[in-house]
This record gives C-alpha cells, sequence and structure tokens, in this order.
C-alpha cells in the first residue's frame, strides 16, 4: 500500500486535490482509503459525505482506547468499520476530528491513533493507497504520523508567502525519511508560476506541476458538486489528471 500525504500553507488546495485525485484512483479501480486529519474536517463534506454521518476517532477516544487495549490485530477491523464511511466510489473515509471541549489540550493521541490505524489497514492489504489530507502549515510533520510514507505532496499557491511554507514543509518531510516529494503549485496564472516556486523550495522542474486558476473549482465548491462531474472539461480538472498521472508515476502506483 502506498502512503501519500498533501501539505502546505491554508487554503492552497489540498483538499480540492486530493478529493480529485482520490476520485479518478477509486474510478480507475484502485483501492483508495483517505483519512481527514485537520481538525478542520472538510474532506469528507468534499467527497459529498456529510462529516456528522462518520463518528470522528476524537469523538470516540475512550472507546478506541479500551479497544486498542486488545491489541490492534484483534481490534482492527472493529474500530475501522466503526469510525469511518465508504462512498459511492468505494473510497474508505476515516475523520480524526477535532477538539471535543476547550482546554482538553492537543491531538497528540488522536493522531497517534490515525498512525496505528494506518499500520493496521497496510497489514491487511486490503487498499493500493492511503492518502492523508493535513491541516495547513508543517505541525503535522512534527510529529512523525508521515514516517515511512512514499510521498509528501506539496501544494503552494505562486507566492513567496506560500513558497516559504513548502519549503518547511519539504525540509521536515526530508527530515522524516518521506520516500519523495511533488510539488503542485496550484492557482497559476502563468506556467512560469511553476519553476518560480520550485526555485524557492529547491525541488526539481521534473517533480513540479502547475494547476490554473479556474472559476469552475470555486463554482463546484460552492455547489457542493464534485468538479470531476460538474465540470469534466475544466482547464483545473486536465492538471488534476495529470497531477494524478505524475504521482502515479512516483509512487508506482
Ligand atoms: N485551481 C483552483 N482555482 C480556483 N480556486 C481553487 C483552486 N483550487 C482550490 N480552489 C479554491 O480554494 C479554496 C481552498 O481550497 P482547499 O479547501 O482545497 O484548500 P486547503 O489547502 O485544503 O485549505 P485548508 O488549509 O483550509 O485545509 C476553495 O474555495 C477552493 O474551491
Ligand atoms: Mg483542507
Amino acid at each position: 500500500m502506498k502512503k501519500i500525504i498533501a501539505t502546505g500553507k491554508g487554503g492552497v488546495g489540498k483538499t480540492t486535490t486530493l478529493t480529485t485525485v482520490s476520485l479518478m484512483m477509486a474510478r480507475e479501480g484502485k483501492r483508495v482509503i483517505v483519512f481527514d486529519t485537520d481538525p478542520s474536517m472538510n474532506l469528507a463534506l468534499s467527497f459529498g459525505v456529510p462529516y456528522q454521518s462518520v463518528c470522528t476517532i476524537t469523538e470516540d477516544k475512550a472507546d478506541i482506547s479500551h479497544e486498542l487495549e486488545e491489541g490492534i490485530d484483534a481490534s482492527g477491523a472493529k474500530i475501522l468499520e466503526d469510525h469511518s464511511v465508504v462512498t459511492e466510489d468505494g473510497i474508505r473515509i476515516v475523520i480524526m476530528g477535532a477538539l471535543q471541549h476547550g482546554g482538553d489540550g492537543c491531538l497528540c493521541s488522536a493522531i497517534s491513533v490515525i498512525k496505528i490505524l494506518l499500520d493496521y489497514v497496510e497489514s491487511t492489504g486490503e487498499y493500493d493507497v492511503a492518502i492523508v489530507d493535513s491541516q495547513a502549515g508543517p505541525e503535522v510533520l512534527g510529529r512523525g504520523l508521515a514516517s515511512s510514507f512514499d510521498l509528501n505532496l506539496i501544494l503552494s499557491e505562486p507566492t513567496a508567502k506560500s513558497s516559504e511554507v513548502s519549503v518547511q514543509v519539504k525540509k521536515l518531510a526530508d527530515d522524516l525519511g518521506v520516500k519523495e516529494n511533488l510539488l503542485v503549485v496550484n492557482k497559476i496564472d502563468y506556467d512560469s508560476d511553476v519553476r518560480f516556486v520550485a526555485n524557492i523550495v529547491g525541488i526539481d522542474i521534473s517533480k513540479a506541476i502547475g494547476i490554473p486558476y479556474d472559476r469552475d473549482v470555486v463554482k463546484a465548491d460552492k455547489e457542493g458538486e464534485l468538479l470531476l462531474d460538474a465540470f469534466p472539461d475544466s482547464a483545473a480538472l486536465a492538471q488534476l489528471r495529470n497531477t494524478k498521472d505524475l504521482i502515479e508515476k512516483t509512487v508506482c502506483l
């Protein structure tokens, strides 16, 4: 099972990109599981699944801790079944969730459960690819969740500020031993925007791709529709398809 995480500054397009790429992979027949580790969870909604229909990890922390006492081999299938939903396209979605109460502390224990579930899912051999959507900024890579991952998909807008966050996430992913980095420069106006960001991030241009700013993406988002279905001929979608191809080539999927 290949493991992929998307990282980058807030609002750069992590969730939009992962949703579309996951759908394309699932419709090609790949067995896909996605994990939303962003406390501002909206990955499920991007697939058209209201997040209220999934019991999140943080909502059920006490029960999960109890079940884990039996060991993950004994409890993994049940924990996964009780805390995920499967979309019409066959994508299983697990949501970490948010803190339940003010003053609850950090999300480290919930992240640890996600890591345990990821390892369990890998051991079952039931999925070809696990895709993790993360919260904005580099913090997720400071927690070790992505160690042994195959790919860090760095999302960036073509600005110096966004690129600086991309520099940080690349460094942390390299420190963790993530095998590959790819750079997606989203919302571009010109092809030269890709080279601009790639130079700052220090990534070879062959490992970078651009997606144009496209109002169809915003329209699909506003209408709560899948870009893939609502605007199959959009310019952004064409590049998202190329992004998916580059990911598959990079991780041999
Ligand atoms: N290529 C694009 N053209 C125009 N708008 C886009 C494009 N890609 C994403 N957007 C819009 O940018 C906004 C942020 O996208 P998205 O939620 O995917 O970013 P994110 O990185 O996941 O954000 P967050 O850090 O808050 O999780 C959304 O309104 C989305 O519709
Ligand atoms: Mg997001």
